[in-house]
């Protein structure tokens, strides 16, 4: 809870970085678990490095014991706070022995150990560790692990390898927030992996009873994860056995925690009748991410917490790398490219804006944003397309060989590529240090057969920055003739400087594609005629940049149709026509190419042309739009579903999940002209849950009053499920009832707020899942999530935290609109008892 230090004295910065004076090398822990008496007894080795008290952090702990080489420690050998345990005069070298006792069934955050459906389990990663025990939680001290549970339960897991009942010994050398354990009463899936060195691994996968029929696709990923990383990356497993454990009660995807991982069971369990296809991905791509991490993230973890996106960053960039040797490159980056303006793209505009490798925190846990996580795997990208796949994959190499068993920096890691590449990455440092998304404005000139492009980067001022320097920016691109050939193929312009030019001699003026496969998280500043961007979404060679022309396209007629009421023209409506109905071309991405710019998409991209977007008109306008793509494709739309129905049993690979996202698409129009008689077809037929939830949404936008009821019959015991029904109801809400459907389920007798997932359902159901809603001029919306946001808080800060950024665009609406945000942000920060969590982030929005 918030003390009475003002906010500047919690901060946290990265200049005031010192190692500990007093290291750990070993930690030997005894855990006998009780649900609200458990006790940890732990024994530390300890080796001094440099003068200084021994300062170990510990929350809530009631400390009954503390020794110092088997002697009990007299008063005035140390100090007690609220969250530190200070060893005065600590010799060079001893075994400090603490005995605590903790309430895991009262531990309600869901960080360090706490109890969920009846099981044990722990969550270390930011600052956990120290609700278990006094330790020194911080990432650069890495030491091995042996430790015994002591319970009646039938499974007990922890790190490592198992050497006997309930004990487990971790050789490998780690941080706190690696650390795991979980027991209770829980059923494995098994399989085994042999590495490429000829070791045998075995694999489980544990969940509650019940649970498992729904393994085997997070089975699968593992074993693809795992034998991916030896081809792409060289990286080989390092125990003998790894284990994955799905939890309900989970603050955020997954946790990469040493040989256990443990998971929100949203992104472990899937049987086809239960999951969507969105789902199953989802489930691909967390695995392989965690997995990852064992390389980048365990056996070379970060110094500090301000090195976050060394490993995120990188893992995340290797997710997605992964996910596009599994899925399709080009579907693939389109889907991380919306994910990444959706949400780093938004947080970078607003008062959250923070660099890559942020100068300074209040609360850690805050920073585990889209910025670090997504924008940190863009610049990896830079990386590797500015120095080669070559440069890159020596780089890496250089970093595993050079950095193993240690805790790292940024540069530490930049280090590597330049000692593998001979490239200066002194300016591509600032990608980490500034935030804010660049904007690169282009413009054409043809003259006398020479074909001019300028250059022009500007980096927009962030919360605490202003008068950026240029930053290096990799733009790939290519030239096609105004026929739709390619005149120049795929090249790589480094812009280096804040403004620059490129020249050809050319006959014709060609048709720009510019940042081809998105090579910068950059915002184009290019205004390109409509005839062009036509020529490109049909024949460019870059299928990135076909998809983003018909974007492009797509976005100028909603925004003309916001600001001046312009019609949705013919020469449009024809091309989306073309794309719907070309069967050359994968569904998966005719699909990414019919969806319209979200509206939360259309608020932004208004405000950054300096109109004031109307929530309810953006919803209006969208869905104009809708009805005249579905009245254009009036003719085809029941024979191209027809066209791409998957028959017989569901399969979750990538070219059945395409096909299943274009007939929704189509269904989606379809609803628009019957009212919803195809999707009630679509819902009754439907044998998997991608088909059922695609009709269910069309059945609540259309307004039937019975789906709803008869959904909760057929599946109100699958908790997975019940959240997707939650979350459907609030989205696809007609704006003015969202808050009202969305109150009302608060009080259903399934909404309960503590379980993290079904929160969120709820609460992202109409923040994210209906901004009209939301935004209602009431301010209703803005109420709700307020009381809600405090409501959680008591109970579980990160999570209320998160969801808080629901108010970071606050500025972008009317004045009415501002007020009633702000009101709410200030009556939150108000409020007696604020966590640290969520007075951070309110304090930061409200600087905006
Ligand atoms: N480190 C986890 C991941 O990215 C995310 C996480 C952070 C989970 C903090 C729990 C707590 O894989
Ligand atoms: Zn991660």
């Amino acid at each position: 809870m918030r003390d009475a230090t003002p906010e500047q004295d919690q901060t946290i910065y990265l200049a005031d970085y010192a190692p500990v004076p007093v290291t750990v090398t070993h930690v030997d822990l005894q855990v006998r678990l009780d649900p609200l008496a458990t006790r940890v007894s732990s024994r530390l080795t300890c080796i001094r490095q440099g003068p200084g008290d021994m300062v170990l952090n510990g929350e809530l702990l009631k400390l009954r014991a503390v020794r110092l080489d088997g002697e009990e420690l007299s008063p005035d050998a140390y100090s007690l706070t609220d969250t530190t345990l200070t060893i005065l005069n600590a010799p060079d070298s001893f075994l400090l022995e603490t005995e605590v006792e903790i309430a895991p069934q009262t531990n309600k955050a869901l960080s360090g150990l706490y109890m969920s459906n009846g099981m044990y389990c722990t969550q270390c990663e930011a600052e956990g560790f120290r609700r278990i025990t006094y330790m020194l939680d911080r990432p650069d001290v890495m030491a091995t692990y042996d430790v015994q549970i002591d319970a009646d339960l039938p499974v007990m897991l922890s790190n490592g390898d198992e050497t006997g009942h309930g004990h487990w010994r971790d050789p490998w050398p780690k941080p706190t927030y690696l650390f795991a354990l979980v027991a209770g009463d829980l059923i494995a899936t098994h399989d085994s992996f042999t590495t490429m060195d000829g070791r045998d691994v075995a694999l489980n996968v544990w969940v509650r009873p019940g649970d498992e029929g729904r393994t085997a696709y997070a089975l699968d990923s593992l074993k693809r994860s795992m034998a991916w990383d030896e081809k792409v990356y060289g990286r080989v497993y390092d125990l003998s056995v790894f284990n994955i454990v799905a939890v309900d009660d989970f603050n955020m995807g997954a946790m990469e925690n040493k040989g256990l991982n443990i998971f929100n069971s949203k992104y472990v369990l899937a049987s086809p009748e239960t999951a969507t296809d969105a789902d199953f991905a989802n489930i691909e791509r967390i695995v392989a991410h965690e997995y990852f991490h064992n390389w980048t993230g365990n056996r070379i973890t970060c110094r500090d917490w301000f090195q976050l996106c060394l490993k995120e960053g990188l893992t995340v960039f290797r997710d997605q790398q992964f996910s596009q040797d599994a899925r399709g490159f080009a579907t693939q980056r389109i889907g991380d490219v919306l994910n990444l303006r959706a949400r780093q793209f938004r947080e970078d505009a607003g008062p959250l804006a923070h660099p890559v490798r942020p100068e300074s925190f209040v609360e850690i846990n805050n920073f585990y944003t889209a910025t670090i996580y997504e924008k940190g795997a863009e610049l990896i990208g830079m990386l590797r397309t500015l120095v080669g796949a070559e440069g890159y994959a020596a780089g890496c190499a250089l970093y595993f060989e050079r950095h193993d068993g240690q805790a790292c920096t940024i540069e530490d890691w930049l280090a590597c590529f330049e000692a593998a590449t001979g490239r200066d990455l002194t300016q591509f440092k600032l990608w980490y240090t500034q935030a804010g998304t660049p904007v690169v404005k282009v413009t054409e000139h043809f003259n006398d057969g020479t074909y001019r492009i300028d250059l022009e980067q500007v980096i927009p001022d962030t919360p605490g920055q202003a008068n950026k320097k240029p930053m290096p920016i990799p733009l790939a691109f290519g030239l096609l003739a105004q026929d739709g050939s390619e005149v120049v193929g795929t090249q790589i312009h480094e812009l280096t400087s804040e403004t620059d030019h490129l020249s050809f001699d050319l006959d014709a003026k060609p048709v720009l594609s510019i940042l081809r496969g998105f090579s910068a998280p950059v915002i184009l500043d290019f205004v390109q005629p409509d005839a062009e961007r036509l020529t490109l979404l049909a024949h460019d060679t870059d299928p990135f940049n076909r998809w983003e022309a018909g974007r492009a396209l797509a976005k100028d007629r909603l925004m003309r149709a916001v600001t001046d009421d312009a019609d949705f023209d013919a020469p449009w409506l024809d091309a989306m026509t073309t794309l719907a109905t070309d069967t050359d071309a994968d569904p998966a991405f005719r699909a990414l190419a019919l969806a319209l710019p979200s509206e939360d998409d259309l608020a932004q991209s208004l405000h950054n042309a300096d109109v004031v977007p109307d929530p309810d008109r953006i919803y209006a306008v969208r869905r104009a739009a809708q009805l005249a793509m579905a009245e254009h494709l009036r003719d085809d739309l029941s024979d191209l579903r027809e066209s791409n129905a998957t028959p017989g049993s569901y399969d979750p690979k990538a070219e059945d999940a395409g096909k299943r996202a274009l007939s929704a698409t189509l269904l989606r129009l379809q609803t628009m002209l019957d009212g919803g008689k195809a999707a009630r077809a679509a819902y009754d037929v439907a044998n998997n849950m991608t088909d059922r939830m695609a009709a269910f949404a069309c059945l609540l936008d259309a307004g039937d009053e019975t789906v709803a009821h008869s959904f909760e019959q057929d599946w109100q015991d699958d908790r997975l499920v019940m959240d997707k029904w939650f979350m459907a109801q609030v989205a696809h809400a007609a704006p003015r009832d969202a808050v009202g459907v969305a109150d009302r389920l608060t009080r259903h007798r399934d909404f309960d707020a503590s379980n993290p997932n079904r929160f969120r359902s709820l609460i992202a159901g109409l923040t994210g899942g209906n901004p009209a809603g939301f935004h209602n001029p009431d301010g209703t919306g803005y109420e709700f999530l307020a009381s809600w946001l405090l409501h959680l808080d008591k109970s579980n800060p990160q999570t209320s935290a998160r969801l808080s950024t629901a108010f970071d665009g606050w500025t972008r609406y009317d004045a009415d609109r501002q007020a009633m945000m702000k009101a709410q942000l200030e009556r939150i920060l108000g409020t007696t008892g604020l966590s640290r969590d969520l007075s951070e982030m309110v304090i930061r929005m409200l600087k905006a």
